[in-house]
C-alpha cells in the first residue's frame, strides 16, 4: 500500500465534521469507496484529523521493543495513529500504558479481516508488556443487527474462543462481555460521557437520525468508557492515569474522536489510537467483505479445499487476458487481489519482493501467485483451527472473569 505523506493537519475539534464528499464513506457501519475506485487512505487521515504513521515512529517502535516491527507495521496495513507518540514518549521515560481493542459478535466465524486488528494487538501486548482489555459489543449486535439477548450472548462467547486462538496471555488480558459486565464504575464513566455530547454531534459524528431507536444513541457512551481506566477497579485502581492505546480499524475512528473530545472535560487523558485500512474483499479492492455473500472473504473455518477453491475462482487478477499479453506487459500489482493478500500474510519481505518484481514484469502467472496464496492461508487457517479447537470453555472463563492481573506490567 502507498500512501502519500499527509499535510500537517489542521487543529480542529475532533468532532466537528469535514464537508461531506458524496465519494467516499467510512463509518463504524458502513464503509464504500467511490464508484470503482479505492477508499483513498490519504484522505480519511486528512478528513478524519488523524496522524500517517511514518518510517520513523514504525523505527521508534522497533528501537523501544527490541524487536522486529510487526509486518503489518512494515507493511502499512496500520498506517495512521492519534498520540501515538505521546504514548511512545512516555513508555521511553518508563510510564506503561494498558491496550484496549473489542469486537462486535453479529457472526459465528469470522473471516481473515477480522482477524487483524487482534493478531496485532498480541504482537503489541507481547512487544510492550501491557495489559489489554478486549470488549465484546453484544449489546451493539442486539441494537443494530436486531438479535435476541441470548443469542449475542452466546456468539460473544464463540467471538471469544476465535480471539483467545490469537494467542493472548491470560495472565494481562480481561475480554468482556458488555452485558454481564457493565458496572457502576463503567456506567458512571459512560453517563459523564453523555453529558458532554449533545444530539447534534451525535447525529454528525455518527449519521444517527430521527427514526433510530433512543439505545443506540447511548452506545458510543458504551464504546467509550473502556478508553478510561476507573472502568475497569480490578484492574486499574489508583491508576487514573495510566494511558490507553487503542488498536483499531480506522472505520472505529468516529467513536474515538468523540471519546478524546470528551476526555479532558472529565479530568482523563485521551486515548491514543493505532488504526488499519481494510481487508479486501476478493473480488477487488474497491469492494467490501460482505456476511451476506459468503465467496467475498475467507473464513477462517473454510476447509483447505474452500480456500483454493475462492482464491482460484474469485480472488480479483490483475495479471492479463493471456498467457502472451501477460508475458509482456506484466500483472497491475495495484489490482491484484492475491497479491494484496499476499502483502498482508506473506512474512518474508523478499519472497514477496521476489513475487511483486516477477509477475509484475511478467515472468510469473496469476496460477503461480494463487498458489503460493493459496499455501500461505491454508497454513494460517489450519493453525487457526488447531488453536481455536484447543481453547476450552473453562479457557473462556478465565479470560472473562473480573480478577486482578498480577503481573499485567512483566
Ligand atoms: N464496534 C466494534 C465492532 O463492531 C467493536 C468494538 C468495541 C471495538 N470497542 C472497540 C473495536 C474498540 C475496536 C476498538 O466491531
Amino acid at each position: 500500500m502507498t500512501i502519500p505523506s499527509a499535510p500537517e493537519v489542521k487543529k480542529k475539534d475532533e468532532t466537528e465534521r469535514e464537508s461531506e464528499s458524496a465519494e467516499q464513506v467510512v463509518t463504524p457501519w458502513e464503509v464504500s469507496a467511490k464508484d470503482g475506485e479505492k477508499i483513498d487512505y490519504y484522505k480519511l487521515i486528512v478528513k478524519f484529523g488523524c496522524q500517517r504513521l511514518d518510517a520513523s515512529l514504525i523505527d521508534r517502535v522497533q528501537r523501544l521493543t527490541s524487536r522486529p516491527p510487526h509486518v503489518f507495521l512494515r507493511r502499512g496495513v496500520f498506517f495512521a495513529h492519534r498520540d501515538l507518540t505521546e504514548i511512545l514518549d512516555a513508555y521511553e521515560r518508563g510510564d506503561k500504558f494498558y491496550l484496549y481493542t473489542g469486537r462486535g459478535p453479529s457472526s459465528e466465524a469470522l473471516h481473515l479481516g477480522h482477524l487483524i486488528p487482534f493478531m496485532f494487538t498480541k504482537y503489541l501486548q507481547e512487544a510492550f508488556k501491557v495489559p489489554l482489555v478486549i470488549q465484546l459489543t453484544d449489546d451493539e449486535k442486539c441494537m443494530w443487527k436486531g438479535l435476541t439477548v441470548a443469542e449475542s450472548k452466546r456468539l460473544a462467547r464463540e467471538n471469544a474462543k476465535d480471539i483467545i486462538a490469537c494467542g493472548f496471555d491470560v495472565t494481562k488480558t480481561y475480554i468482556f462481555s458488555n452485558f454481564d459486565y457493565m458496572c457502576g464504575a463503567f456506567y458512571q464513566n459512560m453517563v459523564q460521557v453523555g453529558n458532554y455530547v449533545t444530539l447534534n454531534q451525535a447525529m454528525s459524528t455518527f449519521g444517527f437520525s430521527g427514526t433510530d431507536h433512543v439505545g443506540k444513541l447511548s452506545f458510543p457512551a458504551v464504546q467509550a468508557a473502556p478508553s478510561f481506566p476507573s472502568s475497569f477497579p480490578h484492574l486499574f485502581s489508583g491508576m487514573d492515569n495510566l494511558r490507553c492505546l487503542i488498536p483499531c480499524a480506522i472505520d472505529q475512528d468516529p467513536y474515538f474522536r468523540m471519546t478524546r473530545d470528551v476526555a479532558p472535560k472529565l479530568g482523563y487523558s485521551k486515548p491514543a489510537l493505532i488504526e488499519s485500512s481494510f481487508f479486501p474483499a476478493l473480488q477487488g479492492n474497491n469492494k467490501k467483505m460482505s456476511a451476506s455473500d459468503p465467496n467475498s472473504a475467507i473464513y477462517v473455518t473454510d476447509t483447505a479445499e474452500d480456500i483454493k477453491n475462492k482464491i482460484n475462482k474469485y480472488a480479483y487478477s490483475g495479471g492479463q487476458k493471456s498467457l502472451k499479453e501477460q508475458e509482456e506487459l506484466g500483472a497491475d500489482l495495484e489490482k491484484d487481489v492475491s497479491v494484496k493478500y499476499l502483502s498482508f500474510f506473506l512474512e518474508d519481505d523478499s519472497e514477496l519482493e521476489h513475487i511483486r518484481k516477477e509477475y509484475g514484469k511478467g515472468k510469473m502467472q496469476t496460477r503461480d501467485v494463487k498458489n503460493r496464496l493459496t499455501e500461505v492461508l491454508t497454513e494460517m487457517v489450519e493453525r487457526h483451527r488447531r488453536d481455536r479447537a484447543a481453547v476450552t470453555d473453562e479457557m473462556v472463563d478465565a479470560f472473562m472473569a473480573v480478577r486482578p492481573l498480577p503481573s499485567m506490567f512483566e
